[in-house]
């Protein structure tokens, strides 16, 4: 590599995107990138936009005829609940770790089995942040599960100051749909954001700050078409899924962008004490849930790992350009080895692993699993109470939602949750010139294509996984 750089060496004359605080929510959000160069706004208009508008048009129709045809949610059994719970996308919420406070309000039921026993929680609390339109309601719940060889039995549900067991009969089946509701609205607006919103830093200081010709350089850009538009859009678009407009046919959610925003917060700033919800750090080592969709994750992490450990071969131990972005990125994302820490062990290839895999297998997964969640399956909106006693009179299902409740959210599964790949994963070019570096490249393609083709479940096909956020 050159000693010397030309200010031309570098993408945009290095005059391109960085990461500033973020206006929403003071000191609670990620960095945001909030002046994005004309060229990767043109894109997301072209390939993201454009696909918005024509689904709004083209779908809508469809989405109304479902609507009226599904006006109900689904009735679920407690093996379904625990089914869905524990090996959807809703399975990383599992958590082993019961808080001090989860042992006091879950006392008499954790008494009741041996010390050994595995207890996991899946806590859904923030939804008390959660603000809503007249008529609607969420809840705060914990969900107590306890794990007996590879099975899972959901033992209570806490839902306000309440525990229900599946003897409350119908606080019980009421209370099982504000858990479903609670881990709707975490993976969209607490943890599948994680997965966007941070990395925006890294995304814009890598095109900044590191020459098109360096290897870092060619490794990452495929990584990062699209994010800043799209993470953008999100977040400072009058027209967001998150500002929940009552006109908007798309967004689902019972309440305004206040609520959203502080879900955003909370994921990102965690909740003090409550182990479910760390503040951020970036992950140099990705932990998988413990779970099939989490050993799927971890199957594509391994093949990214061991390309990308492969590859960084050819970057000398301290090349000072990549020594300058990690500590412009350490700056910026609290957890991110700096310029020292970078060079220490494995961390360079982990952290870029964990940047790569996040980006691409992580995102377009949550997504997919997501999306094949059946959608009245999933309660974004309920227009009944949350129980208020163990013992409630019966309900009527069909009160608990209407047709365009429905109509709403299919259209989010339309528009936002269904991955559409701009740029694939399988396609992914390096632009490498040396012959080792295309080998490498080579001999990555067909190892995704092996994991892909020894994948069982399947939560996502290789071919639908895009190189980086591109929805
Ligand atoms: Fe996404």
């Amino acid at each position: 590599m050159p000693q010397h750089y030309l200010q031309e060496d570098f993408l945009y004359h290095r005059k391109g995107p960085w990461p500033q605080p973020s206006p929403s929510r003071p000191l609670q959000m990620a960095p945001e990138v909030l002046h994005l160069p004309v060229q990767e706004v043109w894109d997301w208009h072209k390939h993201v936009g454009i696909r918005y508008f024509s689904s709004l048009l083209s779908y809508s129709p469809k989405a109304l005829l479902y609507a009226w045809q599904h006006p109900v949610l689904d009735s679920i059994t407690d093996q379904q609940f625990v089914q869905l719970l524990t090996t959807s996308v809703y399975s990383q919420y599992l958590d082993p770790h019961l808080d001090q406070i989860d042992k006091q309000h879950f006392a008499n039921y954790l008494n009741q089995y041996q010390t050994d026993t595995l207890f996991y929680k899946i806590d859904l609390s923030p939804m008390c942040f959660m603000n809503t339109s007249p008529g609607f309601y969420v809840a705060p719940t914990i969900t107590l599960l306890r794990k007996d060889k590879q099975q899972f039995n959901c033992i209570a549900i806490k839902i306000g100051d309440l525990i229900l067991t599946p003897e409350n009969s119908h606080a019980w089946e009421l209370s099982k749909y504000f858990v479903l509701q609670g881990a709707a609205y975490r993976i969209n607006l607490i943890t599948h954001p994680l997965l966007h919103l941070p990395f925006d830093a890294i995304n814009a200081i890598t095109k900044s700050s590191v020459p098109q010709g360096h290897l870092l350089f060619k490794l990452l850009y495929p990584h990062l078409r699209l994010a800043l538009a799209v993470n953008h859009s999100v977040i400072e678009s009058p027209f967001s899924i998150i500002a929940n407009h009552p006109w908007m046919p798309y967004s689902p959610f019972s309440g305004s962008a206040e609520g959203s925003l502080h879900l955003l917060g909370v994921g990102y700033s965690g909740i003090k004490g409550n182990s479910s919800y760390p503040a951020y750090r970036y992950a140099i080592h990705p932990t998988f849930p413990t779970s099939d969709y989490g050993q799927f994750l971890q199957s594509y992490y391994h093949v990214i790992y061991e390309f990308v450990s492969q590859v960084i071969l050819s970057i000398p131990v301290g090349d000072k350009i990549v020594k300058r972005w990690a500590n412009y990125c350490s700056h910026w994302i609290s957890g991110f080895p700096d310029g020292e820490a970078i060079f220490t062990e494995n961390t360079f290839a982990a952290t870029l692993s964990s940047y790569i895999w996040s980006v691409s297998v992580a995102h377009a997964t949550d997504h997919q699993a997501f999306y094949s969640i059946p959608t009245n399956s999933v309660p974004f909106r309920l227009r009944l109470p949350p129980p208020n006693s163990h013992h409630i009179d019966a309900y009527d299902i069909r009160d608990l939602t209407h047709k365009v409740d429905f109509f709403k959210s299919k259209m989010a599964f339309q528009l936002f949750y269904k991955p559409y790949s701009v740029q694939r994963l399988i396609d992914v070019d390096y632009q490498f010139q040396q012959p080792h570096l295309i080998a490498l490249q080579q001999a990555f393609i067909y190892h995704l294509r092996m994991t892909d083709a020894q994948s069982n479940p399947r939560y996502i096909a290789l071919e639908s996984i895009a190189s980086s956020i591109q929805y």
